[in-house]
């Protein structure tokens, strides 16, 4: 293993690790020897992944509540004795024009894909500011760096826009004391979230034809971009946010 992205023995807590993106990051980072802390609400999910990964500790937790994100970090520490990564990955998101989407919509997923990234990543890094060592990571979109328009999504887009520089902010205050802070904005990539998108055959063939390289994401192209962020391959990179999408935002 190359030292530079060696994760044996880190210990990564990875949220909304019950499917999708969530789920293949905690197999990534358990292949490379990291164990894994696996949070969501759906527990049977987190039961049969943890069975499969060495080591992996499965926890229900509920991120949009601000307890449950401290009391997933201090089950972290407890069970494995220290906290080296996080990964921001839990979200959800709203389709449809702006002029009907209902308020309590909007302010339901800011809290989601903002708030509660906020609160844990608060809870996270005092552990890791106390040891002055720790990497942040935060799955935000590219509708986070550039409008959605015909995909329609006014929550999606302000959450997304937002964690992008909360991730500026919070990799400037705590960049003097070792921990980083950094985000992956993918394009598209198959799971729960994207179904109706993946399953609409005029859909996929728009998003193939304005994606520069012609097709979507597959899963496991963002583990390299978690790797490096997670790892000491990224030593000097903090508050930045790395598109993995295809050159979607390149044009
Ligand atoms: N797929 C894409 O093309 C794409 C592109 C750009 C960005 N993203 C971002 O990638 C992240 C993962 O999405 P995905 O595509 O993998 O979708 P997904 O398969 O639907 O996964 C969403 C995950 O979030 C979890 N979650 C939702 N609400 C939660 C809550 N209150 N507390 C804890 N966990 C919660 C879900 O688990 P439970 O329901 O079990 O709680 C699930 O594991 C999201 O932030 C999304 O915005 C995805």
């Amino acid at each position: 293993m190359d030292p530079l992205f060696d994760l044996t023995d880190r210990v990564v807590v990875i949220t909304g690790a019950s499917s999708g993106i969530g789920a293949s990051a905690a197999r990534c980072f358990a292949d490379r020897g990291a164990r894994v802390v696996l949070a969501a609400r759906r527990k049977e999910r987190l039961d049969e992944l943890a069975a499969d990964l060495p080591g992996a500790v499965p926890v229900a937790c509920d991120v949009a509540d601000p307890d449950a994100c401290a009391a997933l970090v201090d089950r972290a520490i407890a069970e494995c004795g220290r906290l080296d990564v996080l990964v921001n990955n839990a979200g959800t998101h709203h389709v449809g024009p702006a002029e009907d989407e209902p308020v309590e919509t909007f302010s339901a997923v800011v809290d989601l894909n903002l708030t509660s990234v906020f609160a844990l990543s608060q809870a996270a890094a005092r552990p890791m500011l106390a040891v002055g060592r720790g990497s942040i990571i935060t799955i935000a979109s590219v509708f986070g760096l550039n409008g959605a328009g015909q995909v329609p999504q006014a929550s999606y887009s302000a959450s997304k826009g937002a964690v992008v520089n909360l991730t500026r902010e919070l990799g400037a205050q705590w960049a003097r004391r070792g921990v980083r802070v950094n985000a992956i904005a993918p394009a598209f990539f198959s799971t729960e979230m994207t179904t109706a998108m993946f399953d609409d055959e005029g859909a996929t063939r728009w998003m193939r034809r304005k994606t520069p390289m012609g097709r979507a994401g597959e899963l496991d192209e963002l583990h390299g971009a978690l790797v490096y962020l997670a790892s000491d391959a990224s030593s000097y990179v903090t508050g930045t946010t790395l598109p993995v999408d295809g050159g979607w935002t390149a044009v």
